[in-house]
C-alpha cells in the first residue's frame, strides 16, 4: 500500500470493528476484549477504568458490573459513557461514545450463570468499590457463599447486572509510517446511518 492510499474503510464502522477485534483477538497475548470505560458524575468529574466487553452487534457494546460501584453509580446518575480498546499488538485504537442502557434481567442472568462458579461467588460476594478491611473478609463471604449454595444454582444478585453502550461516535486510529497516522470518525446521523470524516492524526 502506498502511503497516500487510506486504509480504514469510508463505511459500514459495525464491520469495520468486527474485522478488527478479530484480528486483535488472533494476535493480542490476553483480553483482546479488555476496553477501558469513562463515565461521570453529572457535573463532569470523570473516572476510568477497564472492564470486559461481553457482547457486541447493531444494537451497542455489552459490559458487566456492579451497579453499587463507582461507575455503577455514575452511570445511574449520568448515562453517557466512553469506551477506548487499544490493541497493542497491532498499534490500533478504537474509541466509542454514547448512552448507556441496562441490558434485561434475563440477559444478565444467562451471562452471569454462564461463568465459572468461582467467578460468580466472587462477584456476588463483593461489595465492589468499598473499602475492605483485608482479603480475609472477602475469601471468608466467598466461602460462606460458596457453603450456602453447594449444589444449588447461584442466584444472580440484583446489584450486578449489565449495560449496552449504543454508539453515536466510533473513531478508527490506525498506525502509519513515520508516525503518519490515520483516523476515521463515523458520526451517527439522525435516519439511524453513520457519516464519516477523516481526522488529522
Ligand atoms: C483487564 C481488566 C478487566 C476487567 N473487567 C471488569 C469487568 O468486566 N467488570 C467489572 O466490574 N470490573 C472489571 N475490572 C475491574 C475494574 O477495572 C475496576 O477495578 C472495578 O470494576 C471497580 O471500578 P469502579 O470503582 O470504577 O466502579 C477489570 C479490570 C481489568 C484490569
Amino acid at each position: 500500500m502506498t502511503a497516500e492510499q487510506e486504509a480504514i474503510p469510508h463505511s459500514d464502522p459495525a464491520a469495520l470493528f468486527d474485522a478488527w477485534f478479530a484480528e486483535a483477538r488472533a494476535s493480542e497475548p490476553n483480553d483482546a476484549n479488555a476496553m477501558a470505560l469513562a463515565t461521570a458524575t453529572p457535573d463532569g468529574a470523570p473516572s476510568v477504568r477497564m472492564v470486559l466487553l461481553k457482547g457486541h452487534g447493531p444494537e451497542g457494546f455489552v459490559f458487566y458490573t456492579n451497579v453499587q460501584s463507582r461507575k455503577g453509580q455514575e452511570i445511574l446518575a449520568n448515562r453517557r459513557a466512553a469506551l477506548l480498546f487499544h490493541w497493542k499488538s497491532l498499534r490500533r485504537q478504537v474509541r466509542i461514545e454514547g448512552p448507556l442502557s441496562e441490558v434485561t434481567a434475563q440477559e444478565a442472568d444467562d451471562y452471569f450463570h454462564s461463568r465459572h462458579p468461582l467467578s460468580q461467588l466472587g462477584s456476588a460476594a463483593s461489595d465492589q468499590s468499598r473499602p475492605l478491611e483485608n482479603r480475609k473478609t472477602y475469601l471468608a463471604r466467598v466461602d460462606e457463599l460458596a457453603a450456602r449454595y453447594d449444589g444449588q444454582e447461584i442466584p444472580r444478585p440484583l446489584h450486578w447486572t449489565g449495560f449496552r453502550c449504543l454508539p453515536q461516535r466510533i473513531e478508527f486510529w490506525l498506525d502509519r509510517d513515520n508516525r503518519l497516522h490515520e483516523r476515521r470518525q463515523f458520526n451517527r446521523r439522525p435516519d439511524g446511518g453513520w457519516s464519516s470524516t477523516l481526522l488529522y492524526p
